[in-house]
């Protein structure tokens, strides 16, 4: 049994002797795991950590400005955001293999943050927000099994990068991380967060990616959302979403026959990521959530329940 404030004092003490007046530079997403990291690591080398914040233009509805008000207005972060929407969607355009379109948000990720980096000439360390988990999941590469999914978040960076790692989470699972950001009054905003894939919406848009189907899927997924923390579950589950279908189908809407999209909805429980059971939604709420969006979202008109656990499926569709 260990204290997580004593933890927290420890950490703070080791980044501050091992970066001494170097600088760091951290990407941050909005997500638990960067942001923990990167207050953590302000706490101990103040305004030497630069954190970089980029749009890929796969955030979900309002993300960009919810997030970035946070880290200027709440939590003081030093972040320079890059707007970096169409040139990821260039990178996507006529893909619709998953492990490519990791590849292409990956490759033009690293390409973003190389840029902005130059900006930071200076700095010596990449600071990063890997867990416990993503440190075993990558492992499989290492170890010559199948590679699940590839997580961009532990591999490709640092080996193209002259960068060295600064990983203060790597011990972690995702519940310390969570009681850690909040002894180090980080919002509960952040902290209550769902799980977000670093590839972002375009392993939730399958088949290829458009402009036209994330701004569907978007608006889908906050329905979902919001309904889903009026009823008391976002909290409850590990990760809930919406995936827009690249199958389009029949439907019917006053008297005119509709040709629209399908929505998929997911909501798991989980302790870590690794296995999971998807929760039992009760009928009011997922006809209230069907119903919405089927009126709401012009485009989409049949919305369907993903009922599998992990395995034999993965949380993601992609
Ligand atoms: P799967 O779909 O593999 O997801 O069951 C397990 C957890 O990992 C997240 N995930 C990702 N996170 N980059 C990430 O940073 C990725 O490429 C990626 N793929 C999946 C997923 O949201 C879930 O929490």
């Amino acid at each position: 049994s260990w204290n997580l404030g004593d933890w927290v004092d420890e950490q703070i003490k080791e980044i501050a002797r091992t970066v001494g007046d170097g600088k760091v530079i951290s990407a941050v997403s909005g997500g638990v795991d960067s942001t923990v990291a990167a207050v953590l690591t302000k706490r101990a080398i103040g305004d030497n950590l630069h954190c970089v914040f980029v749009n890929n233009g796969l955030l979900r509805l309002n993300e960009p400005e919810g997030v970035l008000s946070v880290y200027r207005d709440k939590l003081d972060l030093n972040v320079h955001y890059v707007d970096a929407s169409d040139k990821f969607l260039a990178a996507l355009k006529g893909i619709t293999d998953p492990e490519e379109k990791r590849k292409a948000v990956g490759r033009t990720f690293i390409e973003v943050f190389e840029e902005e980096a130059e900006k930071f000439g200076d700095a010596q360390w990449l600071l990063q927000g890997t867990l416990y988990p993503d440190v075993i999941e990558s492992g499989h590469k290492g170890k010559g099994a199948s590679v699940i999914k590839t997580h961009h978040n532990v591999g490709g960076l640092p080996e193209k990068m002259k960068f060295k790692l600064l990983e203060p989470l790597k011990d972690l699972f995702k519940d310390e991380v969570r009681a850690i950001g909040a002894i180090l009054g980080v919002p509960r905003s952040i902290l209550r967060r769902h799980p977000f894939p670093g590839p972002g919406l375009s392993v939730r848009c399958l088949g290829e990616v458009t402009r036209e189907k994330l701004d569907l899927l978007r608006r889908a997924d906050a329905i979902f959302i919001e309904e889903l923390d009026l009823a008391g579950f976002y909290e409850k589950v590990w990760q809930a979403f919406c995936v827009l279908l690249p199958v389009r189908s029949v439907g019917v809407m006053g008297d005119e026959r509709t040709y629209g999209y399908t929505i998929a909805l997911r909501a798991v429980e989980s302790l870590d990521g690794m296995t999971a059971d998807w929760t039992y939604l009760n009928r009011e709420l997922l006809d209230k959530v069907a119903r919405r969006i089927c009126n709401e979202v012009h485009g989409i008109n049949r919305v369907v329940l993903d009922v599998t656990s992990k395995p034999p499926a993965t949380i993601e569709w992609e």
